[in-house]
């Protein structure tokens, strides 16, 4: 096995944005357990007020909920850094939000400006305290950490996106037809695209990755080199 040496002094980030389906999590997650650091998907913290919002049968234009709901998540939401599981409080939500309604919700409630302004705490606090994350998202490397030292955005085409979506809502038992996947992967990128704060869009220092072709172990691999060539990982250990 590699293992990676760390600079323990300084927090480190590496930023992955990118469309739904494009590979992020995936390759964040293997990527943070090659680095020993923590990963952040902070997707799954918009998916969580996208679900206590329905829940209690309220939307984004009852403002006194947002305030609540956020600064109750801000308490009690917890990602475990290596299964990537989710709970609020007690309770894990980690399947809940992963279905295809709260993904449509999630992206909804994420175009409303005082959602994005109040969650931008959050999703920094998560990564306090650690030698160094991973975090994926929309608008990781233009707004959220605009001074990480590595961003990379991950593209792949639509249909290979809808069918890693579908390969992983069929591990749910669920069964969306492909073609409703893809319809689906196209209006939300066109709403994650073109809203009006933090739209997704790589940052102008982004390595753009196409994943299309590629496992991901072989994306991960690219950025380790990355990694390595930035100085990020100062050096490497054999085992
Ligand atoms: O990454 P994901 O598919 O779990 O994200 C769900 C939705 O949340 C996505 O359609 C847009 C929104 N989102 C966002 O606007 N900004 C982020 N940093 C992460 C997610």
């Amino acid at each position: 096995m590699t293992v990676f040496v760390t600079s323990e002094e300084t927090l480190k980030v590496i930023t992955i944005d990118g469309p739904a389906g494009s590979g992020k999590s995936t390759v964040s997650r293997l990527l943070a357990h090659r680095l020993g650091w923590i990963y952040v998907t902070t997707g799954a913290i918009y998916r969580t007020l996208a679900l206590m919002l329905f829940e209690a049968g309220t939307g984004v234009q009852d403002r006194g909920s947002i305030e609540r709901f956020v600064a109750f998540l801000s308490e009690r939401y917890r990602q475990d850094p290596r299964s990537g599981r989710v709970f609020l409080g007690d309770r894990e939500i980690t399947h809940e939000i992963r279905t295809p309604f709260v993904s449509e919700q999630a992206s909804l409630v994420a175009q409303d400006e005082l959602v994005r302004r109040r969650l931008l705490p959050v999703q920094r606090k998560v990564v306090l305290d650690c030698n160094g994350a991973v975090v994926d998202g929309r608008d990781m490397g233009t707004v959220v950490f605009p001074d990480a030292p590595l961003k990379i955005f991950l593209t792949a085409s639509p249909e290979q996106r809808a069918q890693r979506r579908l390969d992983e809502l069929r591990a749910q038992n669920l069964e969306p037809s492909l073609d409703e996947l893809i319809r689906e992967i196209h209006a939300r990128d066109a709403r994650d695209a073109n809203r009006l704060v933090a739209p997704m869009r790589p940052a102008e220092d982004a390595v753009l990755l196409d994943s299309t072709e590629l496992e991901p172990n072989a994306v991960v691999r690219a950025v380790l080199r990355l990694c390595v060539d930035r100085g990020l990982v100062p050096g490497l250990e054999e085992s």
